[in-house]
């Protein structure tokens, strides 16, 4: 089938790539030029494991390709895909301002029968925005041209965006269109050999459905960090409790691990934005307000152990950072609870030696040269006469590093562990200070 998709970010380039990995011909259309320049030669503009091969072989297929030409991108596809970005706007609500974009350019150069499918997170009801925006366009043009709006969320994780495309759960459609129904179920067929993954619904409700399941994933990390808060402070240990309440499959183990809050694109926008859709209707949505504040000072909890070590005048001081991307396996800074400890640690003086397996490159591009911070090429060369290391993400390779060299090279033997990678006994028998979340007693300067 010929697709058109519109954005090739995280979501837009793993769609459009795996459609065409399983046969569909797929136009992917950016309004960024040197990205698309980029991908033409080759170039993948994020780090997502698995990706670049499949782009390669699709390129080679001549069933991928990419363009900034609206006119070309819109003639294309009978299928066409918004897949830009929806980000938080000054009053916490997704901006559409893309969407609406993207939803006017199709208006204004279709020529026969599209369905404009929506996978962008999208506030409920923007579907119905999406074909008053196309339609106006087709009344200017003085055309009576028949189009349908889907919502199509998309469910895929950072990390394992290929494999959640390729084996979703679920693919969630929201249409009260027969014709669009016959035509996404063709489209996803490749991807429903195994069994029947499609979920039919109302566009509404499929809007909808995107933003509850974010939702009850931020608060499942919320609710553990409020837990790990109170196991602090009553000398109790989250990690025996994490096992205790995840043998529970009313419960399970999937998401309830302690940290320094949750980042990235998604969670916060989502959670913000739905709390924005509440008041919308008069509705006060008290929990994912709890959500977004419990995260919001998980955030500091790192700067808050730093400064309880070392007070809070922390000139002259280095600080070793591992891991600077919002999660293992990605590249993406946004929201990453290592900028929020970073842009402390400056405001109080400090210098900042990090390595990320990814991010550096991202990392650099955010916070340009500046003397304060030192962006090296190992984890090793991060602890060079650091006074202290700090773990912002549990990359693979920081759970079982050389400690008599983490000793050796630090000028304190000091870990701030926003992860929980270690034991707290085993640290202490090594003769580290190391404060993690949530563990009690244990937590303490040894
Ligand atoms: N990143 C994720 O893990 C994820 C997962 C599920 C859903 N989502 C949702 O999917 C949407 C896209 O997220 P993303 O992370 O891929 O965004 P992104 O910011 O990585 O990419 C968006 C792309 O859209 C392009 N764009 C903007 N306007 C355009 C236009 N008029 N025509 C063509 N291209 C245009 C931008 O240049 C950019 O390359 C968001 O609504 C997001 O909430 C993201």
């Amino acid at each position: 089938m010929k697709v058109t998709v519109f954005g090739t970010g995280y979501v837009g380039l793993v769609t459009g790539t795996c459609l065409a990995d399983v046969g569909h011909d797929v136009l992917c259309v950016d309004i960024d030029q040197r990205k698309v320049d980029n991908l033409k030669n080759g170039i993948i503009p994020i780090f997502e494991p698995g990706l670049d091969t499949i782009v390669k072989q699709a390129v080679q297929n001549g069933m991928l390709n990419f363009t900034t030409d609206m006119d070309q991108a819109v003639a294309h596809g009978e299928l066409q895909f918004i897949a830009v970005g929806t980000p938080s706007g000054e009053d916490g609500s997704a901006d559409l301002q893309y969407v609406v974009a993207v939803a006017k350019t199709i208006g204004q150069r279709m020529n026969g029968y599209k369905v404009i499918i929506n996978k962008s997170t999208v506030p409920i009801g923007t579907a119905e925005k999406v074909s008053a925006a196309v339609a106006q366009e087709l009344q200017t043009r003085e055309l009576g041209l028949m189009f349908d709006v889907v919502s199509n969320p998309e469910f895929l994780k950072e990390g394992a965006a290929v494999t959640d495309f390729m084996k979703p759960d679920r693919i969630v459609v929201g249409t009260d269109s027969e014709q669009a129904e016959k035509l996404l179920t063709e489209l996803y067929a490749p991807f429903n050999r195994n069994h029947n993954r499609m979920i039919f619904m109302d566009v509404r409700s499929a809007e909808l459905t995107k933003y509850a399941a974010n939702a009850m994933l931020a608060t499942k990390i919320s609710f553990i960090n409020e837990m790990a808060n109170l196991a602090e402070l009553l000398g109790a240990d989250i990690e025996k409790v994490r096992n205790g309440i995840g043998a529970d499959p009313r419960i399970g183990y999937h998401f309830i691990y302690p940290g320094c809050g949750y980042g990235g694109s998604c969670f916060p926008k989502d959670v913000k934005a739905l709390i924005k859709i509440a008041k919308n209707v008069d509705y006060s949505a008290d929990l994912m307000e709890a959500v977004d504040k419990v995260n919001q000072a998980q955030k500091s909890k790192l700067f808050n152990y730093i400064e309880k070590h070392f007070g809070t005048d922390l000139k002259g001081k280095t600080f070793a950072v591992w891991g600077l991307s919002f999660k293992p396996n990605a590249d993406d800074m946004r929201e990453a609870p290592s900028r929020v400890l970073m842009e402390a640690l400056w405001a109080a003086g400090a210098k900042v030696q990090a390595y990320d397996p990814v991010a550096m490159e991202e990392t650099q591009e955010i916070y340009g040269l500046r003397e304060d911070l030192k962006l090296v090429g190992t984890k090793e060369a991060a602890l060079e006469k650091a006074d202290a290391l700090v773990i912002c993400t549990e990359w693979k390779n920081f759970r079982a590093p050389n400690f008599d060299l983490i000793k050796s090279s630090l000028v304190n033997p000091v870990i701030f562990d926003g992860r929980n990678l270690y034991e707290p006994e085993r640290m202490q028998e090594a003769g580290f200070a190391y404060y993690a979340v949530g563990r009690g007693k244990s937590v303490k300067v040894f």
